[in-house]
């Protein structure tokens, strides 16, 4: 455990066992949702030197979501139009100021509408001024920057450096400066975002202090966005992040630096543990000495394993208290090798077709990035109020 910070109370859905095991009987896979577990990692996040917060709805756009972390005092950054829509259609009278519109390569079209919408819009390239200017002339924009370096749990989650295709790197500061005074238009907002599951708690003040310097040469910054990235302990041997580090780290740069607003945008941290994927077990095999259990989903379901070898902890629900287990591969029904949930796992030797397999900590890019392969349906979702 890092910097002695204190391990959290056991999983909430160990409390909820029954009634997990009854929504699991109206269909798998299911995602259920324990929507009292946001709120506390809301509340987590909103007691932070923070000046504005805004939830990265890529990480799960269920409504009631949506809903709760408005209701906390989130904003919500979304990164496609059809985010945006999300939120509008999940809150109508929400206030487009607080959402922030953070897209990837989106076209013209989608600036637009974001603009029409009112809502903040960030750009990361000075092409896009180039080639629209009708587009920005005379708005206010936020500018993300690439810092030359990436973070994060996997090479594919890094968001930084010449091999990732997101935000203006420093060669091309001074040209957006410039391609944007002659447009009028005003970079309010200096975002930076490196990467996902960043577990040096002091990474965000450096990433402030480097912005806020660039930012002092701008002249007309309000906002310094330091992005999303928190990461969640997924095994049982990982270290829960420290937080009160991590305040203090903030606290300490916004002292250096009181003229910015402090903007966070996190996803996973604030979703992944309230979430869990409920799957049933269709079959047991053993081969060449490997147990498997299979289950209704797998990497269709839940895709990041497969994708970032990424570690949740597997249960079965159906038998949570039998002792006697064996180390099983857990996969689903996929025609690909890499449909694994996960590998030598202890589960009760007892496993069988029927019993209900918990995939615990999938509340963040669980349901998000699940597809229909293998013409497989998508999973059901529940919220727990
Ligand atoms: N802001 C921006 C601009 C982002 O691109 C992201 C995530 C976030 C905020 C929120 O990051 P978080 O706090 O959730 O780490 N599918 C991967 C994660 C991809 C993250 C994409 N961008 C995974 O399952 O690990």
């Amino acid at each position: 455990i890092a910097h002695g910070a204190p391990r959290r109370a056991p999983a909430w859905w160990r409390g909820k066992r029954e009634a997990l095991l009854a929504q699991a009987r109206s269909g798998t896979p299911r995602y259920v949702y324990d929507l009292a577990t946001v709120r506390e990692r809301a509340r987590d996040l909103l007691d932070s030197p923070a000046d504005r917060c805004f939830y990265a709805i890529k990480a799960n756009a269920h409504p009631a979501i949506l809903r709760t972390l408005a209701g906390e005092g989130f904003g919500l950054e979304c990164v496609s139009l059809a985010e945006v829509e999300r939120v509008f259609a999940a809150l109508p009278d929400f206030d487009p100021q607080r959402v922030l519109f953070t897209p990837s390569f989106a076209p013209r079209r989608e600036y637009e509408a974001a603009f029409a919408r009112g809502v903040v819009v960030t750009v990361d390239n000075v092409e896009a001024l180039q080639r629209w200017p009708e587009a920005f002339r005379g708005r206010a924009i936020w500018l993300r920057v690439d810092l030359g370096h990436g973070e994060g749990h996997h090479e594919k989650v890094k968001t930084g450096g010449s091999a990732a295709k997101f935000g203006l790197p420093m060669t091309r500061f001074d040209a957006f400066v410039e391609q944007a005074r002659r447009l009028g238009v005003r970079i309010v907002g200096l975002h930076a975002h490196l990467g996902s599951g960043i577990e040096d708690p002091r990474h965000w003040r450096g990433v402030y202090a480097q912005l806020a310097g660039l930012a002092d040469g701008i002249g007309t910054v309000e906002s310094i966005d330091i992005g999303g990235g928190l990461p969640i302990p997924y095994a049982p041997e990982a270290p829960q992040f420290d937080l009160a580090l991590w305040r203090q780290g903030l606290a300490e740069i916004k002292a250096a630096y009181p003229r910015y607003g402090l903007v966070i945008e996190p996803g996973r941290y604030l979703v992944a543990e309230s979430g869990v994927l409920l799957l049933t077990a269709t079959q047991t095999v053993e081969k060449d000495g490997v147990r498997r259990v299979g289950c209704d989903g797998g990497m269709n379901a839940l895709m990041r394993p497969a994708m970032y070898e990424a570690y949740h902890g597997i249960f079965n629900l159906s038998r949570l208290d039998d002792a006697d287990a064996a180390a099983f591969d857990v996969v689903g029904p996929i025609c690909e090798s890499s449909d694994v949930l996960g590998r030598d796992r202890p589960l009760p030797r007892a496993t069988a077709e029927g019993d209900t397999i918990l995939v615990a900590d999938a509340g963040a890019y669980g349901m998000a990035m699940a597809n229909t392969y293998n013409l497989r349906a998508l999973p059901a979702e529940d919220v727990i109020e």
